[in-house]
């Protein structure tokens, strides 16, 4: 059996691994297209943790696993002992001994840490405060699908306008690691902080990518082969609204008149959900050039993909 690998972080990955991650997902994605996807997690169960609510991640890991033959158990908000009552070395190593791959959304990216520290089947991180893996492993795929014509992956210009999130931290990681210019535009006090540029950095030394962070918006967009944005506020920040939007609107809005300064084949990109009106307007959103509801289908073939390539290796052969 091949030994147990969890899916925490990108950066727990090579570059050789990500790229063959990704292309299992195209692979199975166009076997989905023929009509002829392989059930290739027949019988497999898939446990869903969510201490926070979810659409696409949600249905994608749900969905997914029924495609390929197995079933999930959706476990809501305060639906299993996580932490309280018992701990979460407990939980996971009882988990483990019932299913045979889980996904966690956490609050805190340390309880998952601790959650697969425990676990003996692979543990695939759906979302923490930190990071969001699955969901950037997906936005790659995305931007490999409209790529421009004459480029290659290193070649690629990816901006990110907007609060440092955890898809932000994500996004920077992975694209550092594959070797692409990415670049953030966010007022200063929003702009990530140094241990996650020194993760960014030290990816650039050894892919030849490379990184910077500006205030200046503009300048930013100027060779931009994908714009991407995220929300301003989550849930537990909403009492910063006023604040927030005061720092970033209008300047850091993806406008049609910010898009029209990026180069004329750029993408405008969003993990969604989005607050239309806010960070982007409904008409960026809306455009020929919009393709996050491409990015979203992608969350179904990336949960696929990874899931497959976690777990298929570890399954017992009947001959075995
Ligand atoms: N992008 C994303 O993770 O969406 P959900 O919160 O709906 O899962």
């Amino acid at each position: 059996m091949k030994p147990l690998r969890h899916f925490i972080d990108t950066q727990d990955f090579t570059k050789a691994e990500l790229l063959d991650l990704m292309s299992l997902i195209l692979q199975i994605k166009e076997a989905d297209k023929q009509g002829a996807t392989p059930k290739l997690l027949q019988d497999c169960s898939l446990a869903m943790i969510f201490e926070e609510p979810s659409t696409r991640t949600r249905i994608s890991f749900e969905v997914g696993i029924s495609e390929l033959g197995g079933h999930a158990l959706y476990l809501k908000p305060g639906e299993i002992h996580l932490g309280a009552r018992e701990s979460i070395y407990d939980t996971a190593q009882v988990i483990s001994r019932m299913v045979d791959v889980i996904m966690i959304r956490a609050l805190k990216h340390e309880t998952v840490t601790s959650f697969a520290a425990g676990a003996t089947v692979p543990v695939i991180n759906g979302l923490t405060n930190y990071n969001h893996p699955t969901q950037v492993v997906c936005d790659v795929v995305t931007m490999m699908e409209h790529m421009p014509a004459g480029k290659k992956l290193e070649d690629l210009n990816v901006t990110f306008i907007g609060d440092a999130t955890n898809v932000l931290s994500s996004l920077m990681h992975i694209c550092t690691q594959l070797g692409m210019n990415f670049t953030h535009a966010a007022p200063k006090k929003y702009q990530p902080p140094q241990a996650w540029m020194d993760i960014a950095n030290a990816n650039c030394a050894a892919s030849g990518g490379s990184v910077r962070v500006t205030e200046d918006v503009v300048e930013a967009v100027r060779n931009a082969d994908f714009i991407y944005t995220d929300l301003w506020w989550w849930v537990d920040q909403e009492d910063q609204i006023p604040e927030r939007r005061a720092a970033f609107m209008p300047t850091y809005q993806v406008t049609m008149d910010l898009l029209k300064k990026a180069p004329a084949h750029c993408k405008f990109m969003h993990c969604l959900p989005a607050s239309r009106g806010v960070e982007v307007t409904d008409e960026v959103m809306d455009c020929p050039q919009s393709i996050i509801y491409d990015q979203s289908e992608n969350r179904l073939h990336t949960e696929k993909g990874l899931m497959v390539w976690l777990v298929y290796p570890r399954l017992k052969k009947p001959s075995e």
